[in-house]
């Protein structure tokens, strides 16, 4: 299992979005793109055309935390916008079979994520239709939030169903408690603002990458 960092550029400084970028694709494997509709979650962030002109020679890892994923065509527009990866929320309300149905119909990796209260029941069902599967540690809308380490036992629970897949975790990670999530069996890792917040991005991520060896 590749052990992968997942930068979200949610935490990145939007006046020089590129410039960022540039700095840490080298050190990342992924770069995590957070969507946000304003009704699954309060606030609004990038629009399709804000991603599309991001040059990034890691792949978009397109987080969409939207009630509509097809009906309001978020699936059509990142797909264009260049993701590589599309993950969408059970707690969404349009059919997830069809939403993975557009998804991989555009050559897009799939993905399916659950909130800290949603059991990992919920998703048994597509384990075997995926690409990956993102735990959330933090209610999402916010970059910033303290962990959830009440989310560890679904991700021992799915590491031990299905060794080789891939299981992000986002939300609330550091130096401390990403050593908690790799342990549950965690092998992406998303990170918001214990990069984008430090003065010396990459000594952040290498800070994270050697955490994760505990
Ligand atoms: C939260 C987003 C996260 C967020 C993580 O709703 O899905 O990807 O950017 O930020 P940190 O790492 O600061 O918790
Ligand atoms: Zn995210």
């Amino acid at each position: 299992m590749k052990f992968k960092i997942a930068p979200s550029i949610l935490s990145a400084d939007k006046d020089k979005l590129q410039e960022e970028v540039n700095e840490i694709e080298p050190y990342s494997d992924l770069l995590h793109v957070d969507i946000m509709d304003g009704k699954f979650v309060p606030p609004t962030t990038f629009k399709p055309e804000d991603i599309k002109k991001i040059s990034s020679k890691v792949p978009k890892d397109v987080h969409l935390m939207v009630e509509h994923p097809i009906k309001d065509n978020f699936i059509e527009d990142y797909a264009d916008a260049g993701a590589e990866i599309i993950t969408i929320h059970e707690e969404c309300k349009d059919d997830i079979k069809e939403a993975f149905k557009l998804i991989k119909s555009k050559g897009i990796k799939t993905a399916i994520s659950i909130n800290p209260p949603t059991a990992l029941d919920k998703i048994k069902p597509y384990l075997d239709d995926i690409d990956m599967v993102l735990i959330m540690s933090v209610n999402p809308g916010y970059a910033g939030q303290k962990f959830i380490p009440d989310v560890l036992p679904k991700i021992k629970e799915l590491r031990a169903l299905k060794p080789n897949l891939d299981i992000e975790i986002d939300g609330g990670i550091t130096k401390e408690t990403i050593k908690q999530a790799v342990k549950a069996g965690a092998n992406v890792i998303v990170a918001g603002s214990s990069i984008f917040k430090k003065e010396d991005k990459i000594k952040a991520i290498e800070d994270l990458r050697e955490a994760a060896k505990y």
